[in-house]
This record gives C-alpha cells, structure tokens and sequence, in this order.
C-alpha cells in the first residue's frame, strides 16, 4: 500500500514517515521545503535504511501535483502540508487561508481525478475554540479564536461534505493537541523558523543558553499552580496515531473527527521541572502577564482515538522532555550545519 504524505518533510511528517516505513508501508513526499528541508528526508532515509521518492512541489500546483498522481499508484493521502502559526495567520491572513485552502481543494481533486479515496487530515484541537469543557471530546460545538483555526475548521468542513457526496470517501479528521519531543535517534525533529512560540522549543532555547530565560506566560490561571495547563503528546505517539488512522479509512467509510492527545495535562510548571530533572539542565525563567488569546487549560479525551484507532499515546512526559533535548543536543542549530 503506498501513502502520499503532503508535508512529509516537516516535524510531524518525517516521524510519520518513519513510522509508516517501519509499518511497511510504501511512502512518497511531496513538500515545497517552504518551512523544512530536504535534509530532513534524507536523515528519515538514514533512520530506517529506506528510499522513496520525494516530490518538490507546491501542493496548490495542479500540474504538478497530478504528476505526482499520474506517476504512482496512490492508495491513500496523508495532507500535513499547511502554514501553522498562530500569531503570522492573524497578520497574513489571506496568506493563511489561501495555502491552507487551496493547497486541500487541489489535493481533493487529484484525488477524485485519480480514484483515491482514503484521507487523513492534520487539523488541531484549535476548533475546540475557548470551550472549557475538559476533557474535550469529539461532540463538543467547534468555533475558533484565529484565521490558522479557521482554516482547519474549514477544512473539516470541506471533507464532511466530501464524504457525504461521495458514498465510497473516507477522511479522518485527526485533531492533534501539543505535539513535543523528537525521535530518540536524535535525527529528526522540530526546528523553528526564527524565535520559536511554542513552550518546548523556547524550553531547549533556554536550556541551550540561547535564550536568557524562559519567559512563563500567565501564574493567575485557575489551574493547580496557576500557569496554563496542556496535552502535550510525544510526536513518535503522533507519528503512530497516523498509521492507525490510515488502517480506519481503509476499513471505513465517511468523515470522522478523532483527538490525538494523552488525555493528560501538564502545567507550565511541570514541564520546566520535568526537563530539568530528567536532563541535569537548569530552565531559568521569569514570569510575565498571561499571554493574549491564551487559555488556561486545554486537554483531550482520548476515548474515541482508542475505541476507533485502537491507539493510545504511550510516552510519557520524562520520555518527550528526554527526546527533545537529544535532538537539540545532537542539532544545535537544527538542520542547518
Ligand atoms: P511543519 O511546518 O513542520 O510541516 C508542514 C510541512 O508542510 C512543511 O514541511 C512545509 O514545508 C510544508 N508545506 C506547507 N505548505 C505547503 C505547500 N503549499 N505545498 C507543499 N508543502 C507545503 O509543521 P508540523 O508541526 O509538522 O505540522 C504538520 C501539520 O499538522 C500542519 O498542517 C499543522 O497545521 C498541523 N498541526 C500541527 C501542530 C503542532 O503543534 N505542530 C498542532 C496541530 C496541528
Ligand atoms: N507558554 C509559556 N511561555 C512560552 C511559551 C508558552 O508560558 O514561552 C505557555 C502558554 O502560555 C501555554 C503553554 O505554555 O499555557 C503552551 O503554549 P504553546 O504555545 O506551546 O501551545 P498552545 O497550546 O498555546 O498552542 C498550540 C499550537 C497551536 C494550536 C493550539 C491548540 O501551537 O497551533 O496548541 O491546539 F492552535
């Protein structure tokens, strides 16, 4: 069975690809490297002893990405390709929902055009919007708070009405929560463009003394020690989560939204103490006011991923903090030399 993986290149799709690799499945990328590198395809190479093709292209290029079609048979599409951040979506919004959009309506057609009808999406717990239901399970009314959530709560709505038309599609809607850590070979792994956002990767800047101090965003949250309160889930869970899914819609048919979390949350707090113990490395901090659009916690339930998917994420925190610092460690300036 051979997958197509958009935006294989990336932080969650290289770990996907070597997941998928390992499962046996026959694997092609198609990745423009707008926010990775194809350096990253080659250490998924070097960790599996694998080869596959790797296709460089834009996947908004209908042409191009009907050679990709037409030169391989495809059974399935894993669509991780799309812009991320949060902040950028809100100042290049068009930007946002232009890629994001366009780059699902070209894909969907290749896929109608070629008869492939198996679709895993990346989307994110963001469509949980502010609701403070937790644990947030997959009923819960979706809305969100920035035009990156827009564009995957769109997006879930594109492949529901996909589904519905089509008696004989299948689309898994996977809304991952925090994504952390890296594969234990310590070759692949997160690496930010400029000054990272996220919590993890602005914890190794820190521990790497690139960063002066950590800056803790919010210690007035309603939350056991008052800092903000995640699911953050080792990306080699993820990874494995995807080639669960892939399983689903071969075996199933229709649109089904699926949390990819632990169902554990985990204060700011906690994961600087976690990653200092775990690494013999201090994480200086400070503390300043709470970060805008921020809520105060935010964690799944896990329930539906493991009746449907038959998978449960299984590392724990000690197991993400260890992995992320290996691959900072061994990487300190990411894929660049
Ligand atoms: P990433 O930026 O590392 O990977 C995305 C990849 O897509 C990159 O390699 C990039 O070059 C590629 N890409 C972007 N637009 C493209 C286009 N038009 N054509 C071809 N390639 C293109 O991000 P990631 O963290 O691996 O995230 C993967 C997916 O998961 C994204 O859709 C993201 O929105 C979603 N997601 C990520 C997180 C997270 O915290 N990392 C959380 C929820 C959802
Ligand atoms: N935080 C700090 N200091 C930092 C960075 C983050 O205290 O330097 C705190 C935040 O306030 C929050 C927690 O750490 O309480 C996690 O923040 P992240 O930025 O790592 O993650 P978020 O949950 O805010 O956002 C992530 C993704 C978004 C996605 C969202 C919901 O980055 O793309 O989860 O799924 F929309």
């Amino acid at each position: 069975m051979t997958i197509l993986l958009t935006g294989g290149a990336g932080y969650i799709g290289t770990h996907t690809c070597v997941a998928l690799l390992e499962l046996g499945y026959d694997i092609i990328v198609a990745d423009n490297y707008i926010n990775s590198t194809p350096l990253a395809i080659d250490r998924v190479k070097e960790i599996t002893g694998k080869n596959f093709k790797s296709y460089d292209v834009d996947v908004c290029d209908i042409p191009g990405m009907e050679r990709v079609f037409e030169e391989n048979k495809i059974d399935a599409v894993i669509h991780f390709a799309g812009l991320k951040a949060v902040g950028e979506s809100c100042a290049i919004p068009l930007r946002y929902y232009r890629n994001n959009l366009d780059s699902t309506l070209t894909l969907l057609e290749c896929m109608q055009k070629y008869g492939v009808r198996n679709f895993v999406f990346s989307s994110s717990a963001t469509v949980y919007g502010t609701s403070q239901n937790m644990p947030l399970d997959e009923k819960e009314p979706t809305g969100c708070t920035n035009p990156y959530g827009w564009t995957k709560y769109m997006i879930e709505q594109i492949l529901r009405d996909t589904a519905a038309a089509d008696p004989e599609f299948s689309a898994v809607l996977l809304r991952y929560f925090n994504p952390i850590g890296a594969h234990e070979s310590g070759l692949i792994g997160e690496d930010p463009n400029g000054i990272p956002n996220n919590l993890m990767p602005r914890i190794l800047n820190t521990a790497a003394g690139k960063m002066k101090a950590l800056t803790v965003f919010g210690n007035d949250y309603p939350t056991p020690d008052g800092t903000g309160v995640r699911d953050y889930i080792h990306v080699c869970d993820l990874a494995e989560g995807h080639a669960a899914a892939i399983k689903y819609a071969v075996e199933h048919k229709g649109a089904e939204a699926i949390n990819l979390g632990t169902g554990n949350g985990y204060s700011v707090f906690e994961m600087i103490h976690t990653f200092e113990e775990v690494n013999h490395t201090p994480v200086p901090y400070t503390l300043e006011p709470r970060r805008p659009g921020d809520i105060a916690t935010c964690y799944a339930s896990p329930e539906k991923a493991e009746k449907c998917l038959g998978w449960k994420a299984k590392r724990g925190l000690a197991e993400m903090c260890r992995d992320a610092w290996n691959w900072q460690q061994k990487n300190p300036n990411g894929y660049k030399a």
